[in-house]
């Protein structure tokens, strides 16, 4: 049985031959922005908290996929941070055999309080959610404000956070004449800059696939203004990235719609729920938490998430089924 063989040549690998080692882990489906994209306005029906995986849930099922392989977690949300306690968390995580790269997708509003603390409890590298510099606009597009994240930023610098990536979902009529003043912001701060293509998750997404923008196009003009080398960054996902010459930018295009990545997935899903979303751009999913709560012993963990993996589907199908995702994309964290 693949659960008894030895530790280090355990690896999870799906159907398609793909390994996968890289765990997204939503610890909340709330959030305190309200980005257009992302979740709908006035959106208050929220899980109960009796259906969130405890820490010591959490915990257990990361242990059983560092067994498997799992080197990369990443927290995310809704808003990770918006988890009460959660350095308690990233500190038991950290602590985890086999957990090699433990990181934070955030968007910053409530890091310039929390980032010491965090970066103290073992997460060293953060990517935040920036789609604009300016504040109206900021407004507009996520209800908050700008400052917050700023700071939020500001500190996430200081604690010694490194590397720093903004996620700037790159969007037409939105945000398009920005791209080249956040290259500037990005060059002065040392962050790395990463455009997203908009993906239709949620009805909130698909609205958002109006203003859709192929980011071969933002490539090829930024190639006009700068001389774009070939670039890396380390990381798990699927942003190919460029380094601006004479500059420490790295820029990464995360191009879900344009170029999709899906021969390289190397990652599954786990919802504040206990669900494994096995793609997130399709519903194959299979349920922990229930397993989890009738008291299934670690070996029967281990061989309830290689029967998930068996489910992993080969691609999204976003571009020829762009209804499919009900869920928002907050419900599993991007
Ligand atoms: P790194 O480890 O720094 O490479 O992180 P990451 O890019 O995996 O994580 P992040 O949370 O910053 O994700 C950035 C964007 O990539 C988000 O909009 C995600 O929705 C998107 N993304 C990440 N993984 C996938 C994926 O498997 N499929 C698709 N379609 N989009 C993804
Ligand atoms: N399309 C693309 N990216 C999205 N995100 C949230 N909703 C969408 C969407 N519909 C992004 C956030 C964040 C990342 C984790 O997911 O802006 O940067
Ligand atoms: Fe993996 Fe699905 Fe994302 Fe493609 S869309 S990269 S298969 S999670």
């Amino acid at each position: 049985m693949a659960y008894n063989r030895p530790m280090m040549n355990r690896q999870l690998t799906d159907r398609f031959g793909r390994t996968i080692d890289y765990v997204r882990l939503s610890v909340t489906d709330r959030c305190d922005l309200r980005c257009f994209y992302c979740m709908p306005k006035g959106f208050r029906d929220f899980e109960e908290p009796e259906h969130w995986l405890r820490f010591d849930e959490i915990e257990r099922v990361i242990a059983a996929f560092g067994r498997l392989g799992t080197r990369r977690i990443r927290i995310t949300g809704g808003e990770p941070l918006v988890r009460k306690n959660l350095p308690d968390l990233s500190r038991r995580l950290a602590a985890l055999p086999g957990i090699e790269d433990l990181s934070l997708s955030t968007n910053a509003t409530r890091l310039a309080r929390h980032a010491a603390e965090l970066h103290a409890s073992g997460i060293r590298r953060i990517n935040v959610s920036l789609d604009t510099l300016r504040p109206e606009r900021f407004k507009a597009i996520t209800g908050g404000k700008l400052n917050k994240v700023l700071d939020g930023l500001m500190a996430a610098k200081h604690a010694g956070f490194s590397p720093i990536k903004i996620n700037m979902v790159a969007m037409k009529g939105v945000n398009d004449d920005e791209i080249d003043s956040m290259v500037d912001f990005c060059i002065e701060h040392g962050f790395t800059l990463r455009f997203i293509e908009t993906m239709p998750v949620g009805d909130t997404g698909r609205e958002a696939s109006d203003h859709y923008l192929d980011l071969q196009t933002v490539k090829q003009s930024l190639s006009e203004r700068y001389e774009l080398l070939p670039g890396v960054m380390p990381g798990g996902g699927p942003a190919r990235y460029v380094q601006v010459a004479g500059t420490d930018l790295r820029i990464g295009f995360i191009t879900p719609i344009s170029q999709h990545f899906c021969e390289t997935c190397n990652r599954v899903r786990l919802s504040v729920d206990g669900t494994l979303y096995m793609c997130l751009g399709q519903d194959h999913k299979f349920e922990l938490r229930p397993l989890l709560r009738a008291g299934i012993s670690d070996a029967e963990l281990e061989q309830a998430i290689v029967e998930a993996i068996g489910l992993k589907p080969e691609r999204h199908e976003f571009n020829e089924k762009p209804q499919q995702i009900v869920r928002f994309m907050s419900h599993t964290g991007g």
